[in-house]
């Protein structure tokens, strides 16, 4: 009895220190945020069409207005550095740059980026920038979207664009955002923009097409920016940790880490390709006449060495051993009615641990960033006019720990991005699901710094948890 006691106080004093030069950041998304839909020139996203046709998302809200942010940057930014953030990853929006995809720039959607970059580096926040966060031109979804491989081409082209612009002062770039949700949720549920329902053919193709322009992304990154820099693909794998942390059920979990092979769910085929240039053979085979149309200098492309690796990492799946299945098979378990939850979503805080782990023995990553994590609370103001949003602090404080075990275990973790800075317009959800550290009240746009932004601050000067 009293050992355990013991043992409780320890773990409870102990410092959680990150090395030094950590990057605590928070990151957001051109649509999700910055509103003036058809400012200067700026031309129509998928995500404009999606959100303008009744009945796509909840309430039928838009994000013609979102957060303002597209004229109210300044404002965001000095409440970043009053946070103390140190790295802020914000996404371009790519008709607002070349309205039509493709072809003619327009240099007053470039000139709002450049303000913002000069901004950020004058507060000294790193800015690091994602090319694509899901709103494709619509122009170019006219003309057959992810379906076809000129977009990819397109996306290449746009890239040297931006980098042209923004290298001599920005050296962080992401090509794609969860490439995983564009290909499913916007061509074959159709819960997103450009809302499709596609066969899984073409899913594997728009998957390979997205897979090309992240390859070609980060080849025009090195060729064209200004400055030495770093380049990476923020991606969401389908993350499994163990029921129990025993060998077998690390094992199993890690099994079915890789070896699940599911369009919603197959790991192996995402990172293979980025990192080894091939489709796992048994997943091709699998797939039958369904295999999207591949070159090998495609696959070339697809995985040209990147500088990092960023990692979207909010829940995961629990993976108990099934010995009926042999040494060691696996299942994927129904969590107890009382377990932990944030807003639908299962708060299973190793999920960082296991995914940087897993990732890391089998591909032995440089670099990766936690380029999201974060979650929904039902945020209210209280009658003091500030926002206790403790179930945040909580699930953040207990996955920067699991971060951290990751970091002291050796593995090259160089920063946090927290989901998200500012509530902001969710997707399909609308403006019904707050993630940020700073609370927004839409009808006013007034900002109110929530609790856990000043806990964040905290645990940014401590460059840890105490
Ligand atoms: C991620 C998206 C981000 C936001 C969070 C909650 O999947 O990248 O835009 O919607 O989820």
């Amino acid at each position: 009895m009293k050992k355990v006691n013991k043992r409780k106080k320890t773990v409870k004093s102990k410092k959680i220190i990150f090395p030094k030069g950590f990057f605590w950041g928070c990151a957001t998304a051109s649509y999700q945020i910055e509103g003036a839909w058809n400012e200067d020139g700026k031309g129509e996203s998928i995500w404009d069409r999606f959100s303008h046709t009744p009945g796509k998302i909840l309430n039928n809200e838009t994000g013609d207005i979102a957060c303002d942010h597209y004229h109210r940057y300044e404002e965001d930014v000095n409440l970043m550095s009053e946070l103390g953030i140190k790295a802020y990853r914000f996404s371009i929006s790519w008709p607002r740059v070349i309205p039509e995809g493709k072809g003619k720039i327009n240099y007053k959607g470039l000139d709002f980026y450049d303000r913002l970059v000069d901004k950020l580096l004058e507060k000294n926040i790193k800015p690091f920038i994602t090319l694509y966060h899901w709103d494709l031109p619509q122009a170019l979804e006219d003309k057959g979207g992810w379906r076809t491989k000129e977009t990819s081409y397109a996306f290449a082209d746009y890239t040297k664009i931006v980098v042209k612009n923004l290298s001599d002062r920005v050296t962080h770039w992401i090509t794609l955002n969860e490439p995983p949700c564009s290909a499913l949720l916007g061509y074959k549920s159709g819960y997103h923009a450009p809302g499709l329902k596609e066969s899984d053919k073409v899913i594997n193709q728009v998957i390979h097409n997205l897979l090309l322009a992240h390859g070609l992304g980060i080849q025009n990154i090195k060729e064209y920016s200004k400055k030495k820099c770093e380049a990476g693909i923020a991606h969401n794998p389908s993350i499994k940790v163990p029921y129990k942390e025993t060998p077998d059920d690390i094992e199993a979990a890690r099994k079915a880490f890789w070896e699940i092979s599911d369009l919603w769910d197959q790991n192996a085929w995402w990172l293979d390709a980025i990192f080894i240039g091939k489709y796992p053979e048994k997943m091709w085979a699998e797939r039958g006449n369904n295999v999207p149309e591949i070159t090998n200098k495609e696959m070339k492309i697809i995985s040209t060495p990147m500088d990092f690796l960023g990692l979207n990492i909010y829940t995961a799946n629990l993976v108990k051993t099934d010995k009926t299945k042999g040494s060691p098979g696996y299942k994927i378990i129904s969590l107890p009615k009382n377990w932990p939850v944030q807003d639908m979503v299962w708060v299973i805080p190793e999920c960082i641990y296991y995914c940087l782990k897993y990732i890391n023995d089998r591909y032995k990553i440089k670099k990766f960033y936690i380029t999201e994590n974060g979650c929904v609370v039902k945020d209210k103001i209280s009658l003091d006019g500030k926002v206790h949003d403790k179930e945040r602090i909580d699930y953040l404080k207990k996955h920067i720990i699991s971060a951290h075990k990751a970091v002291s275990e050796g593995i090259n973790l160089n920063g946090y991005f927290i989901w998200t800075l500012i509530d902001n317009f969710e997707w399909a959800w609308g403006t019904s699901k707050r993630l940020g550290l700073i609370y927004v009240d839409f009808p006013t746009q007034k900002r109110i710094i929530k609790d856990s932004g000043y806990w964040y601050k905290k645990v940014i000067q401590n460059n840890g948890i105490y």
